[in-house]
């Protein structure tokens, strides 16, 4: 329990390259700190973890990264998603790894329904930090997400991370707004289950015995 008397949020960081300590995965996992500094607990599925064989609607075998992905994803209340632009969209690693996503066509929270997903954009051009950026949000729409108001753009090019932290204000800002907009949304949507549930037994205290 916070200090809002609800649990704390739980989100799930994804993205990065195969590459190790990647710009974009430095960027996610600066941005998930920053989530828990706002109370939330997180967990990065970055890099080599979400290096899936292509996605097979048809085989309904799946690796156990690919469940450890979709199970993480079922359990969160928001997602932070980081990826570096590839002629000028996401990286098809990231692509790949949301396919993975329609294995929660069926679930009672569809996809990435009633989660806020915030988006971080690595690239080493400013053209392509828009298109990718663009496409990573009419993913997300197509997944029933709320993209966040707000998206962590950063120069590659610029090495944004030195000596293992943010290489400025502007870096750290971007990244911590990106986290405080998704631990927002998902504490405003925990809230209001609480109260509904309040009401719930409320209304059933208050009907007549049969
Ligand atoms: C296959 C490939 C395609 C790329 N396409 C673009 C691009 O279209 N526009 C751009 O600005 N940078 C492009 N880049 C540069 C990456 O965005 C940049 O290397 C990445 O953001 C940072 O690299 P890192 O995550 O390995 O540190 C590309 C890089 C690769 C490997």
């Amino acid at each position: 329990m916070n200090s809002l008397g609800i649990r704390r949020p739980f989100i799930v960081g994804i993205g990065g390259t195969p590459r190790l300590g990647s710009t974009s995965e430095m960027a996610l996992r600066h941005c998930l700190k920053a989530a828990e500094a706002a109370g939330a607990e997180v967990e990065l599925i970055a890099g080599p973890a979400i290096e899936l064989p292509l996605y097979d609607p048809v085989d309904p075998h799946r690796p156990p990264a690919a469940r450890r992905l979709v199970q993480a994803i079922r359990r969160a209340d928001g997602v932070i998603l980081s990826t570096p632009a590839y002629h000028g969209t996401l990286s098809g690693m990231l692509k790949n790894a949301l396919d993975y996503v329609e294995d929660l066509r069926d679930d009672p929270r569809a996809y990435f329904d009633g989660r806020a997903v915030g988006c971080i954009v690595c690239a080493d051009g400013m053209q392509s930090m828009g298109t990718a950026l663009v496409t990573l949000r009419s993913i997300i729409h197509t997944l029933r997400g709320w993209p966040t108001p707000f998206a962590a753009a950063l120069n590659s090019a610029a090495k944004p991370f030195a000596g293992g932290g943010p290489l400025d204000e502007d870096v750290a800002r971007q990244l911590a707004m990106v986290a405080e907009q998704v631990v927002d949304f998902a504490e405003t949507r925990l809230i209001r289950e609480m109260v509904e549930q309040e009401r719930g037994e409320h209304q059933r205290m208050r009907a007549p015995a049969m």
